[in-house]
């Protein structure tokens, strides 16, 4: 029997907002996101670390969920700069992202370093989202799906379990080109990424899945159609409203 999953779509506003503009947004998200009547939908915001304690008091008493865009592998320490998940968890986020392509890409960060962020995730209690996803090279070499599926190997903890942990595909060349993956590419990517979890992650079948690049209102509809698409992770898109709240709407009832 096919896993019945709850759909999840998630912002990632990246380096974007000031106070004023993460505060309307988020006051938006949070009154219009629960009219959408769309069972078994969750809605996940992760603001810049800045506005993380703006946007859990603006969106509290709804059932929008807040989230980190990273966090430090250790829990405290002498880390200039660096975040912790228990600090994330303390301000009232419950999801974090690690491993995003332009964290992999800006700071070098690498599998193993992924694995232990998303493990100092689960220590403090925080749903970690994990991202993956294949340069432009890679794919036009054929190289897809055997480096997702070393990436997510290689950035799965031994924690990880269907409660804790999310994952995200995003070909690094879909993000933010307005270029998104075809259905039969991200189909296939998913299937794959599936396959790994069924063998690497007890109730790897209940993992949510997410397809991230360039998901825009148009196109989100065709995106969530697929198999084993549990949802989006969004970046432009996610700074209005109305696109986000469109993206949402797209997810089938
Ligand atoms: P865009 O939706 O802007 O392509 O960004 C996707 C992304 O990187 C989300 O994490």
């Amino acid at each position: 029997m096919a896993e019945k999953r709850r759909r999840l779509i998630a912002g990632n506003w990246k380096m974007n907002g000031l106070r004023d503009d993460g505060l309307s947004l988020a006051v938006q998200i949070a009154r219009r996101g629960p009219t959408l009547k769309i069972p078994a939908l969750d809605l996940l915001i992760c603001p810049p670390a800045t506005l993380v304690s703006l946007v859990v008091q603006a969106v509290a008493g709804s059932p929008i969920a807040v989230g980190g865009q990273d966090c430090h592998a250790n829990a405290s320490g002498a880390h200039t700069g660096d975040i912790s998940a228990p600090m994330l968890a303390d301000l009232g986020c419950r999801y974090v992202i690690v491993g995003h392509s332009e964290r992999r890409a800006d700071h070098g960060e690498t599998d193993s370093r992924v694995r232990a962020k998303a493990a100092a995730a689960h220590a403090a209690g925080l749903v970690a989202v994990i991202c993956i996803g294949e340069s432009l090279a890679q794919r036009d070499t054929g190289q897809t799906l055997d480096v997702i599926a070393g990436q997510l190997a290689g950035s799965l903890p031994q924690s990880a379990s269907q409660a804790n942990t999310v994952v995200a595909y995003e070909p690094v060349w879909a993000i933010g080109s307005g270029r998104n993956a075809t259905v039969e590419q991200v189909g296939e990517a998913h299937a794959a990424i599936r396959r790994t979890l069924l063998e690497r992650v007890a109730g790897g079948g209940a993992v949510r899945l997410l397809y991230g690049g360039s998901v825009k209102p148009n196109n989100a509809k065709q995106l969530f159609a697929v198999p084993d698409v549990d949802g989006a992770l969004v970046g432009g898109a996610s700074l209005k409203a109305d696109d986000f709240l469109a993206i949402a709407a797209a997810v089938p009832s």
